[in-house]
């Protein structure tokens, strides 16, 4: 399929993910984020995409949780992508990009999907322009962690251990 050649997996070394922990989390970055680096970086920093994953992952090890990474700058890949997930994750980590503030459809993947989200962002987008300040995952993610750059990933894994332990909890 075109859209599913164009998305890009950068899983672990295995193919699969990094240590298996008990809680498996998903993060799922949307278009141009993988310019990281080279992009705008007074806004968004020199870290790249490749460096974000790796310490997601390493981070991951040190949690326990199995963290799976994806980039696509195709709305109906991360579609997919968000499909792909039920039953096989336990939190998702998302950063729509632009996405964020347009799409509808990835609202209604995650709706569909029944796991817990994280928005994350790597700028405030309450500090920039108007168009940015609305988001149709916002009122539907279990938090928001935006405005510390590369590090907003690494808050919200942190966040979804917390998160993965109680929807557990609350599923018996
Ligand atoms: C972004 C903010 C969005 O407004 C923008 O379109 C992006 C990146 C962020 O991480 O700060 O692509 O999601």
């Amino acid at each position: 399929m075109a859209t599913r050649a164009k998305a890009r997996q950068i899983d672990g070394e295995a193919g699969s993910g990094t240590a298996i922990g008990s809680v498996t989390v998903l993060v799922i970055h949307g278009p141009n984020l993988n310019l990281l680096g080279e992009r705008e970086p007074e806004i968004y920093g020199r870290t790249r995409l490749v460096d974000i994953d790796k310490e997601l992952k390493r981070l991951g090890r040190e949690l326990d949780m199995k963290v799976e990474t994806y980039q696509s700058n195709s709305e109906g890949a991360i579609v997919d992508r968000i499909q792909q997930a039920r039953g096989k994750c336990d939190v998702l980590l998302i950063n729509p990009g632009a996405y964020t503030h347009t799409s509808v459809a990835i609202r209604d993947a995650i709706a569909a999907v029944n796991i817990p989200v994280i928005e994350v962002h790597l700028s405030n987008v309450y500090r920039r322009e108007p168009f940015r300040h609305h988001s149709t995952i916002a009122d539907i993610a279990h938090g928001r962690i935006m405005g510390f750059g590369a590090e907003s990933y690494s808050l919200a894994l942190r966040a979804a251990r917390t998160v993965a332990e109680e929807s557990r909890r609350r599923s018996g």
